[in-house]
């Protein structure tokens, strides 16, 4: 377990406010080339929408474009890099998130983000940057890079040093 590098301290960021998220999600947009593939693990409110608002934001997107894709199963947002939004929540198996042509929209040039990776990890691309949230309390999320494959651990290292640099910045 502790082998694990996904586990390690340093993979962790707290965010103690919902534009703390939006903006861990902008800062790592800065970080991803299309295509990439990040998965989003965590509870209902956990802040994984959030998290897209602010990826899409660093992607050059209409913030207001951005909401929960409850009864569509995709979104996509047009911007500098596009963005293509899944949430999975209701799909009944990987069968079902195949049949919606994810493999094109993987393929394209843009960055796709999936909630509720965890439920159709089998079908996924072995090579992307899984990203867990977790409830602390009602103002405070636990945000713990989980990089899958040598690319996305780079970026998740670089995401940790920009974070750093940017929470270090805002202390004064
Ligand atoms: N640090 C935080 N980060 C993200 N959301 C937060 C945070 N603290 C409180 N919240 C609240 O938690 C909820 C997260 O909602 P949302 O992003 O839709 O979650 P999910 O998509 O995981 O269901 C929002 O109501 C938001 O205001
Ligand atoms: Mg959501």
């Amino acid at each position: 377990m502790s082998d694990n590098p996904a586990t390690k301290a340093d993979y962790i960021i707290v965010s103690n406010s919902e534009e703390t998220t939006r903006k861990i999600g902008e800062l790592l947009a800065g970080l991803l080339s299309p295509p990439s593939l990040v998965g989003l693990i965590g509870p209902l409110g956990s802040g994984k929408t959030r998290f897209v608002q602010g990826l899409a934001r660093g992607c050059g997107v209409a913030e207001a474009a951005v909401i929960s894709p409850t009864f569509v199963l995709i979104h996509e947002y047009p911007g500098k890099i596009p963005v293509f939004h899944f949430d999975v929540y209701r799909l009944k198996d990987s069968e079902e998130f195949l049949e919606l042509g994810v493999d094109e929209y993987l393929q394209k040039q843009g960055i796709c983000v999936v909630e509720w990776a965890d439920r159709v990890a089998d079908v996924l691309p072995p090579d992307r940057l899984d990203i867990e949230l977790s409830i602390v309390d009602s103002s405070t999320r636990r945000v713990i890079l989980r990089p899958l494959g040598e690319h996305y651990r780079q970026v998740a290292g670089k995401m940790i040093s920009i974070w750093h640099h940017h929470s270090g910045a805002n202390k004064c």
